[in-house]
């Protein structure tokens, strides 16, 4: 909205962000933009408030890795993202390590990322942690690089200047290098007296003024998750989401006792590949697992209500398997969801029956996982073309989990769907499965 200064909340934003996060002050936004402080008042109410609307800038400009990789490459790339973030905005880091409450506006991108890790295979848990181990580490390196970049006036040759790194250069060799330690130059701060070549990995080096310090961090949390949840490696090189991990839902893949409803949508299972093989997994199961191939069952679209209903109060874990079409469901799906979930059953004041039971959507769908995203062809991620799955959830009551997806479904090769079913079965046998929350 446009004011009568002639400038608006968005330029003053703007104005705070070229001066720095951690820097700016009205006088100065007001000075940057030739308007008086006072004039900054019709916009912003006060410092805090203008920090807040920076924060959101650059929460809403922040640019996530892809969907549909595996979560190590999603930390990885996150982790990029985020350095790239923070060179874009110099005294971001500072801000977000000393101001308790500004990652707050941070909230809405990292529960996508969350999200992200959660369909790339870690446990929603552990995607917590990963995240936030992650984002500190990259933040103290990034605020490290800039303080070993930025110069500062030699106090040996005043009126020079030189930059962090090399007076802390200076400084360790000073008292570890071989030439100090030949003149007997070792002070009172040394750190310990031991050998000099276990303390060279401390000595500063110029990859440190880029990733160099954060990348070997990033692997070592990589390398702690996965042996923490037992994550399979190599998860998403195939074209293949892993979905929730089994192994990392549970250890437990002893016969699941949870009374499970697998109801399969797909047109046409005969050419199918993918769902195919899933459904078959779900059948090897046996025991409480359920596989009904409902356009066998309702070839004319006849469903039989009573039927369904009763087959659905008798499950604790209701999946419904289908491929993505036109970034919807199959037809059939969309007819049993009219029939089956009715008013005063389903939903409604008495609508309680299906209260407190899983929700499993397994979807296959032809794209990439990068076509999903904001930088792909579709724009929208899956988990938001499944939102229509995901209200429905809610409005019976049910316990929405986080979806099952297959990706790249139209190119996979046969060894990925191998593993997808065994992923496929293993979820099935997992006693309580991870939820997405509402906003996932
Ligand atoms: C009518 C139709 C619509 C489709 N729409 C989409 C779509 O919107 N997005 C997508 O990624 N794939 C789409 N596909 C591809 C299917 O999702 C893909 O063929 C299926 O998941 C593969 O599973 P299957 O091997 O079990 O058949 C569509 C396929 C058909 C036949």
């Amino acid at each position: 909205m446009q004011h009568n200064a002639g400038f608006t909340r968005d330029d003053v934003v703007t104005a705070a962000l070229e001066i720095g996060v951690d820097r700016f002050t009205m006088g100065k936004v007001a000075r940057r933009l030739g308007v008086s402080t006072a004039d900054l008042g019709r916009t912003v109410s006060s410092r805090d408030d203008l920090l807040v609307a920076c924060l959101e800038r650059v929460s809403a400009d922040a640019t996530l890795p892809p969907t549909g990789l595996s979560w190590q490459d999603y930390l990885r790339r996150l982790s990029d993202s985020l350095w790239d973030v923070l060179d874009a905005h110099p005294g971001l880091d500072h801000t977000l390590i000393n101001l308790a409450w500004a990652y707050v506006p941070f909230m809405s991108v990292a529960k996508r990322a969350h999200n992200a890790l959660v369909s790339g295979g870690l446990r929603s848990e552990d995607a917590y942690l990963a995240l936030n181990y992650t984002l500190s580490t990259v933040l103290t390196a990034h605020q490290q690089a800039v303080a070993m970049a930025e110069t500062v006036e030699s106090d040996r040759q005043p009126g020079r200047s030189e930059r962090g790194i090399d007076v802390a250069t200076r400084m360790w060799d000073e008292r570890f290098g071989d030439s100090s330690a030949a003149l007997g130059m070792r002070g009172p701060n040394e750190l310990h007296s031991g050998d000099d070549t276990d303390r060279v990995p401390f000595r500063p080096k110029e990859s440190w003024l880029d990733r160099g310090a954060m990348a070997p961090k990033l692997e070592v949390i990589i390398g702690g998750f996965s042996s923490l949840s037992d994550v399979l490696s190599g998860a998403g090189s195939n074209g293949a989401s892993r979905g929730p991990s089994p192994a990392s839902q549970s250890n437990d893949t002893r016969e699941s006792s949870v009374n499970t409803l697998v109801l399969v949508f797909h047109p046409n299972i005969s050419e199918s590949r993918v769902n195919k093989a899933l459904g078959a997994a779900a059948e090897s199961l046996g025991g409480n697992i359920t596989v009904r191939y409902m356009y066998d069952i309702y070839p004319d679209f006849n469903i039989d209500v009573a039927t369904e209903q009763a087959a659905l109060l008798g499950a604790d874990r209701i999946v419904l398997q289908y491929p993505m079409y036109w970034l919807s469901c199959p037809p059939l799906l969309k007819k049993w969801l009219d029939d089956v979930l009715t008013f005063g059953w389903a939903y409604g004041s008495t609508g309680t029956a299906l209260h407190g039971k899983e929700l499993l959507v397994a979807v296959s769908v032809g794209g990439a996982g990068s076509a999903y995203g904001r930088e792909g062809a579709h724009i929208y991620t899956i988990h938001e073309f499944l939102r229509p799955m995901q209200g429905t959830s809610r409005v019976i009551g049910t316990k929405y989990a986080v979806p099952f997806l297959s990706v790249g479904a139209l190119e996979i090769t046969d060894e990925a769907i191998a593993r997808r079913a065994q992923d496929y079965a293993a979820v099935l046998q997992t006693p309580e499965l991870p939820l997405l929350d509402i906003f996932g």
